[in-house]
């Protein structure tokens, strides 16, 4: 019998957690432990991991300020990933943990380190996702005045991967011999300089960190041009993405496992998770309800297309609600979540690609309904595509504990009693789990 287990992962937004709704807590005090706790309710419900998003800078594309972003605490305050992801691991045993950072932003001898560290700190379950930035705005933060192209951004993150490889492998994984009686604490053999001179970067190495439980961090990327899913083929673990419906989803996974093969790696070894946003209800009227009124709240649609105006750059606020949007739009920023928000071709009025589908931009197909009801659609997508699981988020990427809970002790129950997901962890690394099933 072949296994129909699929991997489930979190996309957490280190923004402020639902402050509005009657169900929000009205905001917690930024001291980290909501983010805390809630790596705790996911490692009951066995996910894999937890992936922290992050950005680098406050946005002002929408209106040309950062008024809305601050007022309605859109994409920022956002804090640094790297202590969350330890104060999780401390407070967690199984899950895996995993941090955005970018390769604009960090040298990547810090990098490496700081990888390394986390991992051994969280016994083998720190994961990477690895970003490229993709706004003016963040790399103004380092200065640099406009953010490179995107082809020149991947030929600089293939060297920077390159480099944090060697980094990684310039200690043995035996070095540390702690040999009491010779008085050795590492065979200095086995640790060597790296002395990469490339077009980009120029590292000696060798790294000053002990090799951590796995020698090197879960590698997570969301490339989504050809020219991001060859960097992800080649160097990913767990590949993230957003996709438009199930067959839009099965034709970039097979895109993916495709150029995996090519590159000379088995299919099998990248997980590719896709992002959804149940809704869940008593009733399938009742969820259906829930959607409809999160929809219409006032804040939604400025939340939303401030949002994709951050990551674009793209002003939305200059384009009229109820017409179609009057050109396709293009960006050096992320330019496949703007095809999906886009929906070119389609006259759809603006305001109808923010409420419709399943609302938002982060939803790769609708999962509506009880949690017995959402289940069966999240095995007939999966059923459909082949694998390997999916990224569970909220629309407007903020979370409550109520919307938490009902994922993990309402919906996950509903998965595990189909045998689609685990009931338990069966490694301890987040590389062996991501590669039991
Ligand atoms: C699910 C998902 C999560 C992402 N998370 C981040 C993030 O945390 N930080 C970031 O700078 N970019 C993030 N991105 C953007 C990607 O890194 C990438 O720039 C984008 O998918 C566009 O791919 P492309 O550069 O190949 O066009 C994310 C994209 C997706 C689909």
């Amino acid at each position: 019998m072949t296994d129909k287990r699929f991997h489930l992962g979190w996309f957490m937004n280190f923004t402020p957690d639902e402050w509005r709704t009657p169900f929000g807590n009205g905001g917690t005090p930024w001291d980290g432990k909501f983010y805390v706790e809630m790596a705790q309710t996911l490692e009951r419900a066995c996910f894999d991991y937890i992936m922290i998003e992050d950005k680098l800078m406050v946005p002002q594309a929408f209106g040309g300020s950062t008024e809305l972003s601050l007022r309605n605490a859109m994409m920022v305050p956002k804090h640094d990933p790297a202590p969350l992801a330890v104060a999780m691991g401390m407070a967690t045993s199984r899950l895996g943990v995993v941090a955005t950072m970018s390769t604009l932003a960090y040298p990547p001898f810090l990098l490496a380190r700081l990888c390394s560290t986390i991992d051994s700190l969280t016994g083998g379950r720190f994961g990477w996702n690895i970003v490229t930035s993709a706004e003016d705005l963040a790399a103004q933060n380092f200065g640099i005045d406009k953010l490179p192209p995107r082809d020149l951004r991947y030929a600089m993150a293939e060297e920077y991967m390159d480099v944090v490889n060697k980094l990684f492998a310039s200690w043995d994984k035996d070095a540390v011999v702690l040999d009491h009686a010779a008085g050795v604490y590492a065979d200095h053999t086995k640790v060597r300089p790296i002395d990469h001179v490339g077009k980009f970067y120029k590292v000696r190495g060798p790294l000053n960190t002990v090799p951590s439980p796995q020698h090197r961090p879960v590698y997570v990327q969301a490339g989504g041009s050809p020219r991001g899913r060859d960097f992800a083929a080649r160097h990913a673990d767990s590949i993230i993405s957003v996709a438009s419906g199930v067959d839009s989803m099965k034709a970039f996974r097979d895109d993916i496992r495709a150029r995996a093969a090519a590159a000379g790696r088995d299919p099998d070894d990248v997980k590719v998770l896709f992002c959804v946003t149940p809704m869940l209800g008593e009733t399938a009227q009742d969820a259906r309800d829930r959607q409809d009124r999160m929809v219409n709240e006032p804040y939604f649609i400025t939340d939303i297309l401030a949002s994709i105006s951050a990551i674009t750059e793209i002003d939305f606020a200059r384009f009229d609600l109820d017409e179609p949007l009057p050109e396709r739009l293009v960006t050096n920023g992320e330019q496949g979540s703007l095809d999906k928000f886009q929906e070119w071709g389609s006259d759809k009025t603006l305001r109808q690609l923010v409420v419709g589908g399943a609302g938002g931009l982060v939803s790769s197909v609708e999962l509506i309904g009880t949690p017995d009801q959402v289940a069966d659609q999240m095995a007939a997508a999966m059923a459909h595509v082949g694998g390997d699981g999916f990224l569970i988020t909220t629309p407007t990427l903020r979370v409550s504990r109520r919307y938490l809970v009902e994922s993990a002790d309402g919906l996950v129950p509903a998965l595990q009693r189909r045998g689609l997901t685990r009931t338990a962890y069966a490694h301890t690394t987040l590389r062996e789990n991501l590669l039991d099933f």
